[in-house]
């Protein structure tokens, strides 16, 4: 081959590879719902024997979803539509509502149908005529919305589809994503770019990305957003605003997903032109009947309001001297013609009040119980501080038997790396969830306590702060994909394992390969427990960066309020650490059922995670594991920062077994995190070691920079 023949050749392979690779490469977009081609033959065929036509049977905006989604999925797993039929063949798939189907199936559902509530589905294969045919029927389209989706699930993550028996039924009712999205596109604590809502372009403009949404949120069964701040601007209450959300209720509606709104509680003085916001105040409550009115004229099927009062600032019934049960009830009047509800926010602590923070919400709204109206959910964050890596359950959940609680979690990674650190959020939920308050005796979980059955309460609900943005693949990290994901399915069925949950997801989003599987459902479920030990092992918490939360700080101190520093939460002194929440300290271990109340106050019985929330021990405190507590404490912090250079390790070899894209995304960022983890390791072991005076066990590597360097480092830019 001559020089300039050769020249040529490799500029058309280059060519070639580089349109290969931007057709191949995965920009994370589709989220879970890629709908590849299967690759595996043997399921392949099956599936194309056992599903030879669809019948869809209604004419709603949702059938026409249904319809849409199918042929989508069908194309894209079978690389051909499958084509629609009008009656009933060999091996059809039959999409209906039980009041639709044909007489002789609806003998072979009927029994199993009877049982399910508005949003429950049945996936069954049956016969008729002699003929098998897969059917999925439920008594609403939203139910039959949800089956569709868990149909198409099944053939994503390859499963045997020739005996289904499946029922399901939301065990929540009220399955939301609180978005802290600012009407300028801004997210408070968001890190995967602006606003989703573009409200310039709105009514008018209706971004293909709003449905895509929908179509991700009625996938895992959420059935409602929140779609501003809770920090609320008032604004969103005008009719300007109103119409604007209208036009997104109308994109979410078929979907099944009703739309809320955070709203600022002295609206009426801001946007009513009144004096004052007093909720036993005649003409408040009325402005609030009234614009109640005008949002349901436009939006009738409106969720109802979020409300952050007299918290950080926010304006609250506690300016005029009355009470949270106030406040909520005069909204859940002005919703209840309508059926909409309040969400009332327990997030309050007051610096005036020379009390330990975590005790505070409790202690406010707990002499509550009873006094709020049927439509009120007071939503609870799932810890008594702030999202923290690892917090003890809330001590309100359990202690309000006549006030339904509506779980808040944090989907959006605050405190746990923004959207560089791969943490898979689903073991924190599901810990959570699992907590056992006692309230009840033994089996009284958190769980049962949000879904309503401990108490028997009508309403329920659960809500996740989104992490999702303008960023190409929603979330900025692949892997916080999953925790939205997670979030989704644990409000559906809280009693999914967090280990299934992470591998329909690797099988939806990444891989069908069994060895590539496992290795990152092994990095998933490690995550979340890797970030404590290199961030708050132990039990600490509140040690992060000033006001924007990003990286250690554990010496933050003397702030204009002191549950706003670090070392109020740390209490480190040449003794030891930690703070007392016991009798001898702020007793905020008083607020729990006894034998959880005893199992926190004794350091014999506390668990290690936990010890340092509850208690201040000498460094010289013998721990568990035979090491006094400083030794206990550096090595946690090296354990996480070395498991993330073993997770990258992990990571790297699975190159060329994923996508080329997806796997440089992650390496990137689990690069950062490494970076990240080895900074929070070292500022807090030098910083505490100011304190104990100790050194740093002997086969553990010194950090290599000072203290001072790290206190030097300042990022006025970084997100907030
Ligand atoms: C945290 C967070 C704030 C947020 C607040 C809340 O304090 O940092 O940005 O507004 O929680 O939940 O209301």
């Amino acid at each position: 081959m001559t020089a300039r023949k050769l020249f040529k050749f490799s500029l058309i392979f280059i060519l070639i590879s580089v349109l290969n690779q931007s057709t191949h490469a995965d920009d994370g977009y589709r989220l879970w719902l890629k709908y590849d081609k299967i690759i595996d033959t043997e399921v392949f065929n099956s599936y194309k024997k056992l599903i030879k036509a669809q019948l869809i049977i209604g004419n709603s905006a949702t059938s026409h979803i249904i319809k849409k989604e199918l042929a989508l999925a069908f194309k894209g797993l079978f690389g051909e539509a499958i084509p629609e039929s009008n009656e009933l063949n060999e091996n059809t798939l039959i999409v209906a509502r039980q009041s639709d189907l044909p007489p002789g199936i609806v003998d072979q559902t009927n029994h199993q149908v009877m049982d399910l509530n508005a949003e429950s589905f049945l996936i069954k294969t049956a016969s008729i005529h002699n003929k098998p045919v897969i059917i999925i029927t439920a008594k609403t389209d939203s139910g039959l919305l949800y089956g569709t989706f868990t149909f198409i699930r099944l053939l994503q993550t390859y499963q045997d589809i020739s005996h289904l028996n499946i029922v399901s039924s939301p065990k929540i009712k009220l399955r939301l994503l609180n978005h802290w999205d600012n009407l300028d596109r801004t997210v408070e604590r968001g890190y995967a770019g602006f606003s989703l809502w573009d409200w310039h372009k709105l009514p008018d403009y209706i971004h293909p990305y709003y449905i895509d949404y929908a179509r991700a949120n009625a996938s895992i069964g959420i059935n409602g957003t929140v779609l501003n701040n809770v920090n609320a601007n008032a604004l969103i209450l005008t009719s300007l605003y109103l119409t604007k959300v209208a036009a997104l209720a109308e994109v979410f509606r078929p979907y099944g997903i009703k739309v809320y709104l955070s709203i600022r509680f002295s609206a009426p003085i801001d946007i009513g032109g009144l004096k004052v916001s007093d909720p036993l105040n005649k003409d408040v409550q009325n402005w609030w009947k009234e614009k109640a009115k005008e949002i349901y004229d436009s939006i009738p099927d409106f969720g109802g309001f979020l409300v952050k009062a007299n918290s950080e600032g926010q304006p609250g019934p506690g300016d005029y001297g009355r009470t949270h049960a106030d406040g909520a009830n005069m909204l859940a009047d002005a919703l209840k013609p309508y059926h909409g509800v309040v969400m009332w926010r327990a997030f309050v602590y007051d610096h005036n009040i020379k009390e330990d923070r975590a005790k505070q919400a409790f202690n406010e709204f707990k002499p509550l119980d009873g006094k709020f109206r049927d439509n009120v959910l007071v939503q609870v964050k799932n810890g008594p501080i702030d999202f923290q890596p690892r917090e003890p359950f809330h001590p309100l959940f359990g202690a309000t038997p006549h006030t339904p609680l509506m779980m808040e979690f944090q989907i959006t990674q605050e405190y746990l790396g923004f959207s560089t650190h791969l943490v898979y959020l689903g073991t924190l939920f599901k810990e959570v969830l699992e907590s056992d308050t006692y309230a009840q005796g033994q089996g009284s979980t958190v769980a049962k306590i949000i879904d309503g059955s401990l108490y028997g309460q009508k309403i329920s609900g659960i809500a996740g702060i989104a992490n999702t943005g303008t960023d190409r693949n929603w979330t900025g990290h692949i892997f916080a994909q999953a925790n939205w994901y997670a979030f989704g399915r644990l409000a559906w069925d809280h009693s999914l394992s967090t280990q299934e949950i992470a591998e329909e997801w690797i099988q939806l989003s990444l891989s069908h390969d069994k060895e590539v599987i496992e290795s990152i459902k092994k990095i998933m479920m490690s995550s979340r427990e890797t970030t404590v030990n290199y961030m708050t092992p132990l039990g600490l918490h509140h040690i992060m960066g000033w006001s924007h939360h990003y990286g250690p700080a554990p010496w933050i101190k003397d702030k204009q309020r002191d549950d706003w520093t670090s070392v109020y939460y740390h209490r480190a002194d040449k003794q030891g650490i930690g703070f007392d929440r016991t009798e001898t300290g702020s007793n905020a271990v008083s607020q729990y059922a006894k034998p959880v109340r005893e199992k926190f106050a004794s350091f014999n019985s506390c668990p290690d995670e936990y010890l340092l929330w509850f208690h201040h021990l000498d460094w010289n405190y013998k721990m568990r594991s035979d090491k006094i507590l400083w030794d206990e404490l550096c090595y946690r912090y090296y354990a996480g920062a070395r498991n993330v250079t073993r997770v990258k390790e992990l990571w790297n070899s699975l190159q060329g077994k994923i996508d080329d894209a997806i796997f440089t995304h992650v390496k990137q960022m689990l690069a950062i995190q490494e970076k990240e983890a080895f900074w929070w390791r070292n500022a807090c072991v030098l910083y505490f070691q100011t304190f104990s005076g100790l050194l740093i066990p002997a086969d553990l590597k010194e950090p290599d920079k000072t203290l001072e360097y790290y206190q030097s480092l300042s990022f006025p830019f970084a997100p907030k």
